[in-house]
């Protein structure tokens, strides 16, 4: 086995510490990672640990998420550079404008922000669950419409999903790993790939996203391969869940629709950054009282918000 592998395991036993890991993440990561999967999986899973040390390999708000779900435990994030710029988008600022025009709709924040920015939300949602988020937060309020922030695309998805029950207005946000897909790329892979499925992440450009098969968070599309016997797929989303599926599905094939479809801060951590950084427990994630609990109420309103609806039992 790899030794810096090994070193890492041993430091992980010693300290009782977890590594999760996004499926963005280099995939040399997944070696030493306890979990790895799409935002809301790794937020569950931050929640749940025991550990007493939490190492996120993924980018700051994740890290900053995690902290928020384990107040108690030490967060750390490896590289420090591993912002994310949908995430820095948006300030207090600009946030605060932007409510200013539509008074009293609540804003529904995904997680690709900042503690400070879901601190001033009503409810937090991700991509796996941004739809139910927005539906059911308007039949709980009786509402017909929400704003939407940071990120235009997936506010828009989620607002056409709906067939126009609900009227989303989107903050200017943007990821732009996922735009840098352009309609005439789909069309371009469909030519090479007719017996393709193209599968595409909701924060595509809806021009991109009208164009897939299947659009779907990072979990919902390593689902829909799981679930499908198809032998061709087509990867409209960041590179890491491309390697992954090609690592797991040896019997498919796999396209990446553009080489260009990496998030370089998703890559930052490496193996060796993960060892220094559980080893000197560097980087911690510090957050301020009052942010923390705002923010907190923002993550707990999606988890009430998206909870199964129990079911009284008959007589
Ligand atoms: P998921 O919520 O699908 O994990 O995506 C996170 C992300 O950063 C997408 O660009
Ligand atoms: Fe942010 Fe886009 Fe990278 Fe996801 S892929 S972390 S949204 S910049």
């Amino acid at each position: 086995m790899n030794t810096l592998v090994e070193k890492i395991n041993t430091l992980k036993r010693e300290k009782n510490a977890v590594i999760l890991a996004h499926c963005y993440q280099n995939v040399e990561v997944d070696e030493v990672a306890d979990f790895v999967g799409d935002s809301l999986y790794l937020s569950r899973k931050a929640k749940e640990t025991n550990a007493d040390i939490i190492v996120f390999a993924g980018v700051s708000f994740m890290a900053e998420t995690a902290k928020l779900l384990s107040p108690d435990k030490k967060v750390l994030l490896p590289r420090l550079e591993a912002g994310c710029f949908m995430a820095n988008m948006i300030n207090i600022e600009s946030l605060r404008e932007f409510r200013a025009k539509y008074p009293n709709v609540p804003a529904v924040c995904y997680v690709n922000s900042t503690a400070a920015i879901k601190a001033e939300c009503d409810v937090c949602c991700t991509s796996s669950n941004a739809l139910n988020v927005v539906k059911n937060l308007c039949a709980k309020k009786g509402i017909n419409e929400v704003l939407f922030l940071p990120d235009t695309y997936l506010g828009k998805w989620v607002e056409a999903q709906l067939g126009g029950a609900v009227k989303v207005h989107t903050y200017n946000g943007f990821c732009p790993t996922h735009l840098r897909l352009r309609a005439e790329d789909m069309e371009k892979s469909r030519s090479e790939h007719p017996n393709s499925k193209i599968l595409a992440h909701p924060e595509c450009h809806h021009t991109v996203s009208a164009l897939a098969d299947f659009v779907g968070s990072t979990k919902d599309i390593m689902e829909y391969v799981k679930n499908t016997d198809f032998k061709e797929y087509t990867i409209a989303t960041e590179k890491g869940v491309f390697d992954r599926l090609q690592r797991d599905y040896k019997d498919k094939t796999f396209y990446l629709l553009k080489d260009t479809l990496v998030c370089q801060n998703m890559k930052w951590n490496t193996l060796d950054d993960i060892y220094n950084s559980l080893l000197r427990e560097e980087h911690e994630i510090t957050l301020d009282r009052e942010t923390s609990e705002k923010a907190m109420a923002c993550i707990n309103n999606m988890f009430e918000i998206t909870k199964p609806l129990t079911t009284t039992g008959g007589r």
